[in-house]
């Protein structure tokens, strides 16, 4: 990918071009560095390609490779005036963690007043939409951060092969704490990004429609059959793709386990609570806000089957319809929310949407305490950083 190692050279030095604009549109408080509005963060090309060639803003205005970025994706892109920018992460979790760090950490940016906008396709939970909706989540929570012994070696007794860390069976609250587990977002950010997203007019497939009847035949799979749309609930993140009900099942009770209660899984992705760490460590650090963050997936396929029908067909044989429905999506509820944020930059967002429910991860890293989890003294005791109790012996970890 072409890239402009000049206009990131002539950034570094004051009186570019660039800085002058900067330093003019935001003369005291951002100096030369770049300070996008919105930044649209996608995993892979196609939802990348989602936001190319479209006639709102032309993000490829500018192509500024940053180091650390991944080698498929070198380069954040920026429309002409700097206001929106876009990243490619690659996809799972550690794409993720390396790719957001490179920008939150990159002296190039000051994203103190950025809303990060994580957009991308995802499994969908049938029991709470279709695809072609666009999902925007409260939670995030990394499911299979959990023991995993195959269900042929377990006593029938358990419902599931994962068994949370530090503890004995599936339903019980994780005693090892790894900080990941769980993160929450502005929930009135969120309510405020979805009611933009309901502006747009769905994109749908006639193959999407057919597939979607089959779910019909079951009372709890009626979301599964209308058509596609907003729905407020949670991602989960997991760098296994898996498919089918139990596995499907299980990770909803995970969900439910991890956020006592409240979190309400209907999307399962491969990056968001990776994403979602790297912008609590530079949120505490003052480099972002992490009261600017919305994630919004669109469903690209059901993560179990229906009725009748079997997980590998459900996985690798079936024609599902939604993959371009979905990217389609991104873009059309997507703008409406980057083009929401930008309207009402001056009125509303330049000054931000204080969160009114606890935002940021289980140790409570940006101050206040979690509603889930063990609360932040006995996470940080759970994560062995203070080896205090007998906890010790269950910490059986690996590296
Ligand atoms: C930025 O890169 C894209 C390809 O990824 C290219 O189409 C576009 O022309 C580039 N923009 C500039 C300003 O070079
Ligand atoms: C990902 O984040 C969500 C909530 O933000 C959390 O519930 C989940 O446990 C996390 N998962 C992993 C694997 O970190
Ligand atoms: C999910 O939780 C329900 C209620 O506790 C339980 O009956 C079911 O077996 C669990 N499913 C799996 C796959 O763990
Ligand atoms: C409903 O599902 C059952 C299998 O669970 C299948 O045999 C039946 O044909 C389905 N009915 C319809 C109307 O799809
Ligand atoms: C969450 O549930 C666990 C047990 O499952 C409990 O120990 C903990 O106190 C609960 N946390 C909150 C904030 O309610």
């Amino acid at each position: 990918m072409p890239s402009l190692p000049s206009l990131v050279a002539s950034l570094l030095l004051a009186g570019s071009t660039f800085g002058a604009q900067a330093a003019a549109k935001e003369p005291s408080a951002h100096g030369h560095k770049m300070a996008p509005k919105v930044f649209i963060v996608s995993m892979f090309e196609p939802e990348g390609q989602a936001w190319w060639n479209i006639p709102e803003f032309n993000l490829l205005a500018h192509n500024i490779t940053i180091p650390g970025l991944s080698p498929l994706y070198p380069d954040v892109h920026c429309t002409e005036d700097y206001e929106v920018c876009h990243m490619i992460t690659g996809e799972s979790e550690i794409n993720a963690a390396t790719s957001v760090s490179a920008v939150a950490f990159s002296p190039l940016f000051d994203l103190t007043r950025t809303y990060f906008f994580v957009a991308g396709i995802a499994g969908v939970n049938p029991k709470r939409a279709t695809t072609g909706s666009a999902m925007f989540a409260r939670y995030a929570v990394q499911v299979a951060l959990q023991y995993e012994i195959d269900i042929r070696e377990l006593p029938q007794t358990y419902s599931t092969g994962y068994i949370p860390l530090g503890s004995d069976f599936p339903d019980q609250y994780p005693t090892s704490i790894y900080g990941t587990e769980v993160f929450e977002l502005n929930a009135d950010l969120r309510s405020i990004a979805a009611d933009f997203a309901r502006h747009a007019r769905f994109s749908d497939s006639a193959a999407a429609q057919v597939y979607r009847a089959h779910y019909a035949n079951s009372s709890e799979y009626h979301a599964a059959t209308l058509a596609p749309g907003v729905v407020e609930c949670d991602v989960a993140t997991s760098d296994v793709y898996y498919s089918g009900s139990i596995l499907g099942t299980a990770f909803e009770n995970t969900t439910t386990l991890f956020t006592n209660g409240t979190g309400d899984y209907c999307s399962t992705a491969q990056e968001d609570n990776a994403t979602l760490e790297v912008l609590v460590r530079s949120s505490s650090h003052k480099l972002t806000d992490f009261a600017r963050i919305i994630v919004m997936r669109t469903a690209s396929d059901f993560d179990r089957p229906y009725p009748g029908s079997s997980a590998t067909y459900n996985l690798l044989y079936s024609d599902q319809g939604g993959f371009e429905p979905a990217l389609e999506n991104i873009y059309r509820a997507g703008i409406q929310v980057v083009q929401g944020i930008l309207r009402g930059w001056d009125a509303t967002f330049a000054k931000g949407i204080k969160p009114r429910n606890y935002i940021g991860d289980i140790f409570g890293t940006l101050g206040g305490e979690p509603d889930f989890g063990p609360g932040s003294a006995q996470a940080l005791v759970d994560s062995g950083a203070f080896k205090k109790r007998s906890v010790n012996d269950r910490l059986r970890r690996r590296g």
